[in-house]
């Protein structure tokens, strides 16, 4: 990782769990409550990718989506900022036989990409990042895609009815408590409690002012939100 301005946020130590010491179980933990092969044939028919082009993740975690993309395009570059998940996601490349894709251990705010890319996409990483830093990031997609490139994200963003937040995180954390078991359940707490999701309508914001359009949205369960979005002139 390199060295930083001694003002800027520090992505190595984002809020929640230590991906490092998590990367052997994320697989298995996520699995209970997210179905990450439909998740990412769904991502992939909406990309529409084609044999030519450059994909760039970042937050690609063990590579689900990084690697189902390389079997699709030219090259896919997957960065995180945990090299513990990097590490796993190499192994699966390596048993897999993929080899055009690049493992970067980088973040964000700190990735500094050699060519331009078609297409660019952050799942589940986005919210690690306070709302400024965020928009810086996005900015940053803007600087190193296309003209004319896509940019999908999909992250936990909320659209419920901000009045009605207590019994809205009440009943969800006990509807996940039964269904998926407690240990979930006081994950998704300490997520709310200390990560940085934020409301649609600033997501949103953020995207358009980065120089994206918005394409089409979906807001799920009124707290999970997926942007399709081209980079404009
Ligand atoms: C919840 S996991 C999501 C992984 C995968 N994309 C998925 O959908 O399952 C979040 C990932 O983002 C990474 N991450 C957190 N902050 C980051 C940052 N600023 N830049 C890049 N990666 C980051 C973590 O190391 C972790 O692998």
């Amino acid at each position: 990782m390199k060295n930083i301005p001694i003002w800027q946020y520090d992505e190595s130590k984002h809020p929640g769990e230590d991906f490092d010491i998590e990367a052997e179980i994320y697989d298995d933990k996520v699995r209970k409550f997210r179905d990450i092969r439909k998740e990412n044939e769904e991502l992939l028919s909406i990309l529409n990718l084609q044999p030519d082009q450059i994909v760039l993740e970042i937050g690609a975690g063990t590579g689900e989506f990084a690697l189902a993309a390389a079997k699709q395009c030219l090259k896919a570059i997957a960065v995180d900022t945990s090299f513990g998940m990097l590490k796993l996601a190499e192994n699966k490349a390596r048993s897999m036989n993929i080899e055009n894709i690049e493992f970067i251990q980088s973040g964000f705010l700190t990735y500094d990409c050699k060519e331009p890319v078609d297409v660019a996409v952050s799942l589940m990483s986005l919210h690690y990042l306070p709302d400024f830093w965020k928009q810086i990031a996005l900015f940053r997609f803007s600087k190193m895609t296309k003209k004319g490139a896509t940019l999908l994200i999909k992250d936990s963003v909320y659209s419920f009815d901000i009045a009605n937040y207590v019994e809205f995180f009440n009943c969800g954390l006990s509807r996940m408590a039964s269904s998926v078991g407690t240990d979930s359940a006081d994950w998704a707490a300490s997520h709310i409690k200390e990560e940085h999701s934020t409301l649609n309508w600033i997501m949103e914001g953020m995207i358009k002012r980065a120089g994206f359009r918005i394409e089409k949205y979906d807001y799920m369960l009124g707290m999970y939100a997926t942007y399709l979005c081209t980079k404009v002139p």
